[in-house]
């Protein structure tokens, strides 16, 4: 069989993918976040790099290495996040969001490092632009997949998240799963169509990167051609 990576399937294209998690600062010290490693992500562009596309990663801080070749755009909070996605999505032709974007923000960052006072505190929160919706809404826009984490109804939460949001593919994982959670090195994904349903089975994210990239290929050859 022909190897996916071998023919360079993705040549001419450009794939800007978002990967890791947002920091939402409380004041010079302290942030809100959560357990995204970028592992996913950094696999997709890595993916995407072999089989010839050309790839720009927007990355929250994460501990791993960008895969070589890939033009890499660091960044810290989810607006940050989404003023660099908004300004190099018009070269993509394929628009993945695999980053745990932080869906708030602290209205009214501390200068200076809180003190602690009382008992209990209250910290105001927020809503922050949601970026892989925004993007959908742009008349030039690309190919669009999103990701699902989801801790309990998955299929029923990931395609709504496909309507609401207007996208062309979701990719949902139950990540309340042993050995598919945030931090693991593997991953089982289902990726969702309006019309239909492909399980990508556990395995190394890199496994199941290659496989969803080739998939995410697929929808998109039959869209344009
Ligand atoms: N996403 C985004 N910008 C945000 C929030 C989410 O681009 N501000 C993207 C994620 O990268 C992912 C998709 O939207 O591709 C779904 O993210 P998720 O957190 O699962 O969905 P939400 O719409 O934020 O809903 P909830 O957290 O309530 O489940
Ligand atoms: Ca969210």
């Amino acid at each position: 069989s022909s190897d996916f990576f071998v023919e360079k399937h993705l040549a001419g294209q450009h794939w800007l993918i978002t990967a890791g998690p947002t920091r939402e600062a409380i004041d010079p010290v302290r942030y809100i976040s959560n357990h995204s490693s970028g592992k996913m992500g950094y696999a997709i562009a890595h993916a995407a790099l072999r089989a010839g596309a050309k790839v720009t990663l927007i990355s929250g801080p994460v501990t791993i290495t960008p895969p070589v070749g890939c033009h890499i755009i660091n960044v810290e909070s989810a607006a940050e996040m989404h003023q660099q996605a908004l300004e190099h999505v018009k070269e993509a032709t394929t628009f993945v969001a695999c980053a745990a974007v932080a869906d708030y923000r602290v209205a009214n960052v501390a200068q200076e490092k809180i003190k602690k006072s009382n008992d209990a505190m209250q910290l105001d929160l927020i809503k922050n632009h949601d970026i892989v919706a925004d993007i959908a809404q742009l008349a030039d826009k690309p190919f669009i997949v999103g990701f699902a984490a989801e801790t309990q109804n998955v299929e029923q939460y990931a395609r709504g998240k496909l309507m609401r949001k207007n996208l062309d593919l979701i990719a949902a994982n139950d990540v309340a799963k042993a050995g598919q959670g945030f931090n693991s090195d593997d991953n089982a994904l289902t990726l969702f169509s309006a019309v239909d349903k492909t399980e990508i089975p556990l395995a190394s994210k890199h496994i199941v990167a290659k496989k969803l990239v080739s998939l995410i290929n697929e929808h998109y050859q039959q869209r344009y051609r």
